[in-house]
């Protein structure tokens, strides 16, 4: 088109005639050569030349009256021939953009196999504490819980700790807010025994309760202790209960958790809110001991004091029970042979996934 571009003067100045005569050349040089390859450069290209505000096409229309009167119909052919190629290379590469998309088929291949979801498994503490809260249920005990965050009184006073007791030193216990004279002191408790005194606070005899939960102790860590752990307590008040009924019980317990020639012993010990008082070991065999085999501390127990059942206005002419207590680590240790109470907290997932 070199002798289009030859131009007049006549109406309009000729330089205004040239510059849209080179406008429209390098617009169809432009929609010639803009390479249309994602949707993102269609739909730019769509707007930047056929918006119908600021399109370029739309601008070169404006220009018309620039152009001589006898190039006028020649030029205005020209932007409508270029408008159609826009138009159609638009629709050329949306339909080779269509026909990929079918060539790939659904967007899912439904013939792969499932990914497996990974099913994971109780943690070793909820399972002993589990079986040993089952084995206590299928006796006839409730199951009660209490608060992690305790005050003196329930961890300490009503338990018949005397005031200079060293469990209540700041060695042993996490205090939340040190005793003062003003009140009684807030802390994490250190036993679950705590929620014995709650639970007759509550309710009358009989009771008969067990309280599964998480205690704490500000203990140097090592393999056997940490500043957490889980312990079982058992309750039973009723008129009549005895020594022998414990040992009943715990014997019984004993048999289920440890098979049924577990051997077992009662060696007498201290609690203040027990008397008397009692831990109980039970013979772990091990043949590479010298003695094939050493005893294993697993629980305190006694009779409540009568002290702690007076100071609830529970009277101890009439009702007498037992209690104990068992750390859950330490059963869960013996049952799966761990040897160190640090990898239950580690939530190492090759540990774990032994338990499933
Ligand atoms: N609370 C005691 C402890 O943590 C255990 C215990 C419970 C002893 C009940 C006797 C009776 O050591």
């Amino acid at each position: 088109m070199s002798d289009e571009n030859t131009h007049s003067d006549q109406a309009h100045g000729a330089n205004g005639a040239d510059a849209a005569l080179q406008a429209l050349k390098a617009l169809q040089a432009e929609i010639q050569e803009t390479v249309l390859d994602t949707v993102g450069a269609v739909d730019a290209y769509r707007i930047r030349f056929l918006s119908r505000k600021q399109g370029q096409i739309t601008e070169l229309l404006k220009r018309i009256p620039e152009v001589a009167n006898e190039h006028k119909k020649r030029f205005g052919q020209e932007i409508n021939a270029a408008k159609a190629l826009v138009e159609s290379r638009i629709e050329t590469a949306a339909a080779a953009f269509a026909e990929t998309e079918t060539a790939k088929g659904p967007a899912f291949d439904l013939t792969l196999p499932g990914r497996a979801v990974a099913q994971g498994s109780l943690h070793p503490i909820t399972q002993a504490l589990r079986l040993i809260t089952r084995v206590f249920e299928s006796y006839g005990f409730d199951v009660a819980e209490g608060p992690e965050i305790e005050d003196d009184w329930h961890n300490f006073t009503a338990l018949n700790f005397p005031p200079d007791h060293p469990a209540r030193d700041m060695q042993d216990t996490f205090f939340i807010e040190a005793p003062s004279h003003a009140h009684d002191g807030i802390l994490l408790r250190t036993h679950t025994s705590p929620v014995q005194i709650r639970v007759m606070e509550n309710k009358k005899p009989p009771i008969r309760v067990i309280v599964p939960g998480r205690v704490y102790r500000n203990e140097a860590i090592s393999y056997k202790s940490y500043c957490l752990f889980h312990q079982v307590e058992g309750l039973y008040i009723d008129e009549g209960v005895t020594m022998a009924d414990l040992k009943q019980i715990i014997h019984a317990f004993a048999r289920t958790l440890f098979g049924e020639d577990v051997k077992m012993r009662f060696r007498p010990s201290f609690f203040p809110f027990t008397e008397p008082s009692a831990e109980v070991d039970i013979w772990w065999k091990d043949e590479n001991l010298p003695d094939g085999g050493r005893w294993m501390e697993i629980m305190g127990c006694g009779m409540v004091d009568p002290n702690v059942l007076e100071g609830l206005g529970i009277d101890s002419e009439k009702y007498t029970g037992y209690a104990f207590g068992m750390g859950i680590e330490r059963i869960a240790m013996l049952r799966y042979g761990i040897d160190d109470i640090r990898i239950l907290y580690e939530n190492d997932i090759r540990f774990l996934e032994q338990f499933s």
